[in-house]
C-alpha cells in the first residue's frame, strides 16, 4: 500500500530521513513494489555513504547490484567515490523552457519580467534561445535594443542569471543523448535509477532544474505508454516511484501549480506515477499536494507549523502532537496514512551489516560490492518490518 498513493518522509535536521528513506527504498526494491528514480541530491542513495557513526554506509546499488543503476551528472565526483556508474548524464540548452525558469523564479531570484523576457527570446531565437543569450555579444544586445516587443533591462538581468548555468559541466549546447529515454529504458527493465548529482547537489538551481526536466520528460513517455495500453495494464509501464529531497523548493504553494511533481502527486496513481518526498520543512510544501500524500512518515519535528502540516487531514491527529514533538533525535518516527490502519510509532531500523544480511538472497543478489555478502533467506520478520 505505500507505493499506491505518493509518500512523505519529514522530519527536521539529522534526524535520519536519508537513512529512513534508504531503508525504504530497500524495501521497495526487494519485494519488486516499485521501480524508482531517485533525484539524489547529495549521494546519499546509489554508492558509499557518509555516516555520522563513522563507516560508511553501501548505498542501494552496492545493496542491489544490477537491480540499480547509478546515473551520473558529475562524473568526476563519482569516480573519485568509486561508484560505479552506468551513464552521464547531460542536458542540451534546447532541452530548457522559459517554463523551466519559471520553477526556479525563487531560486534564481527572477522577476515576472525576466520570465516574460525568456518567452519574447524563445519566440525570437527558437530552441536555443538560452544558449544564444548566455553566448550574446554586445552587437547581438545591441541588435535586440531594436526590436519593440523587448525590455532590454530584463534582458540584461536575466543574461546575468543564465550565465551561472556556465558552471554546470553537465549542460551543454548539445546534449551528448537522449538522457530521459535512456532512464525510461533502464525503468522498463525494471530496474532502479539513481542519478547522482555529484557537486552540483550544492546548487539547488541545477537541482530543481535537472529533476524538471527529466520528470517532465519521462511523465510525458509514461502518459503515452498508459494511454495506448488501453487498460490492458500488461501492456502499462511498471510502477514507478520518483524520490525527490528538499520537496517544499518544488512543490511550494507558488508553483506547485505548474510543475510537473504537482501534476503527478494530484493525478494520484493513474499514470503509474508516485512520488516519495523527502523534505526538513513540510510547512513549505503546498496545501493541496501535501493533502496527496497518503502516507506520512514523520521523525522528529520541532516546529509547529510544520507538525500542523504533517498532520492535516490526519484523523485523530490531536493526541499526535504531542507524540510527533517528543520522538527521538534518531530513528523513532511515526507512519500515519493510507500504508497503516492507524498511525504507529515505529523505531527505524538500524541500517547496518544485519540489515545489509537480512538482503541478501534477494533475486539478481548484490554484484556492486567488494564486499562478500552472506546467503541466508530473507528474514520473514524483517520484511515485514520494512513494510
Ligand atoms: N536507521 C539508522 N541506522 C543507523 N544510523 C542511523 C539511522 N538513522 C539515522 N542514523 C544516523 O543519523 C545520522 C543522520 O541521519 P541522516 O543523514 O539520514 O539524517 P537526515 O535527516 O537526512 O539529515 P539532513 O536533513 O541533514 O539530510 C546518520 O549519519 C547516521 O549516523
Ligand atoms: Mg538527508
Amino acid at each position: 500500500r505505500l507505493v499506491e498513493r505518493s509518500v512523505g518522509v519529514f522530519g527536521k535536521s539529522g534526524t535520519g530521513k536519508s537513512f529512513l528513506t534508504r531503508i525504504l527504498l530497500a524495501g521497495v526494491i526487494q519485494h519488486d513494489m516499485a521501480v524508482n528514480l531517485i533525484f539524489d541530491m547529495h549521494n546519499d542513495y546509489g554508492w558509499e555513504v557518509v555516516d555520522e557513526r563513522g563507516p560508511r554506509a553501501k548505498g542501494l546499488k552496492q545493496l542491489f547490484g544490477s537491480r540499480v543503476a547509478i546515473f551520473t551528472l558529475d562524473e568526476e565526483s563519482s569516480r573519485r567515490r568509486n561508484a560505479k556508474y552506468d551513464h552521464v548524464v547531460t542536458l542540451g540548452y534546447e532541452g530548457i523552457q522559459p517554463e523551466d525558469l519559471a520553477m526556479l523564479k525563487t531560486t534564481m531570484d527572477l522577476s515576472d519580467s525576466m520570465i516574460d523576457a525568456a518567452y519574447e527570446l524563445q519566440k525570437m531565437w527558437g530552441k536555443t534561445w538560452i544558449g544564444t543569450l548566455i553566448e550574446a555579444s554586445s552587437e547581438t544586445m545591441d541588435f535586440l535594443k531594436e526590436s519593440a516587443s523587448i525590455n532590454m533591462p530584463s534582458v540584461l538581468a536575466l543574461k546575468r542569471r543564465v550565465q551561472r548555468f556556465e558552471r554546470f559541466g553537465f549542460l551543454m549546447p548539445q546534449a551528448l543523448d537522449d538522457s530521459a529515454q535512456r532512464i525510461l529504458e533502464f525503468i522498463e527493465k525494471r530496474k532502479s535509477v539513481v542519478l547522482e548529482f555529484g557537486r552540483y547537489g550544492n546548487a539547488l538551481e541545477a537541482y530543481i532544474l535537472v529533476a524538471n526536466y527529466l520528470t517532465r520528460r519521462i511523465h510525458e513517455m509514461y502518459v503515452k505508454k498508459v494511454e495506448t495500453a488501453l487498460g490492458d495494464e500488461s501492456m502499462e509501464p511498471p510502477q514507478l516511484l520518483i524520490t525527490i529531497e528538499e520537496a517544499h523548493k518544488f512543490l511550494d504553494p507558488l508553483i506547485a501549480r505548474q510543475t510537473i511533481f504537482g501534476t503527478i502527486a494530484r493525478e494520484m496513481r493513474k499514470y503509474n506515477v508516485t512520488l516519495l518526498i523527502v523534505d526538513q520543512r513540510p510547512s513549505g510544501i503546498d496545501e493541496e499536494v501535501m493533502s496527496q500524500v497518503g502516507t506520512r512518515v514523520t521523525a522528529l519535528l520541532d516546529n509547529e507549523r510544520d507538525i500542523a502540516a504533517v498532520l492535516m487531514g490526519i484523523s485523530g491527529a490531536g493526541g499526535l502532537r504531542e507524540v510527533l514533538a517528543r520522538l527521538d533525535t534518531k530513528q523513532q518516527a511515526i507512519i500515519m496514512g493510507h500504508a497503516v490502519p492507524m498511525p504507529v510509532v515505529v523505531k527505524t531500523r538500524s541500517y547496518d551489516t544485519e540489515f545489509y544480511q537480512s538482503l541478501s538472497g534477494t533475486p539478481g543478489g548484490s554484484d556492486g560490492s567488494s564486499t562478500p555478502y552472506q546467503s541466508s533467506t530473507p528474514d520473514d520478520r524483517d520484511s515485514r518490518r520494512i513494510r
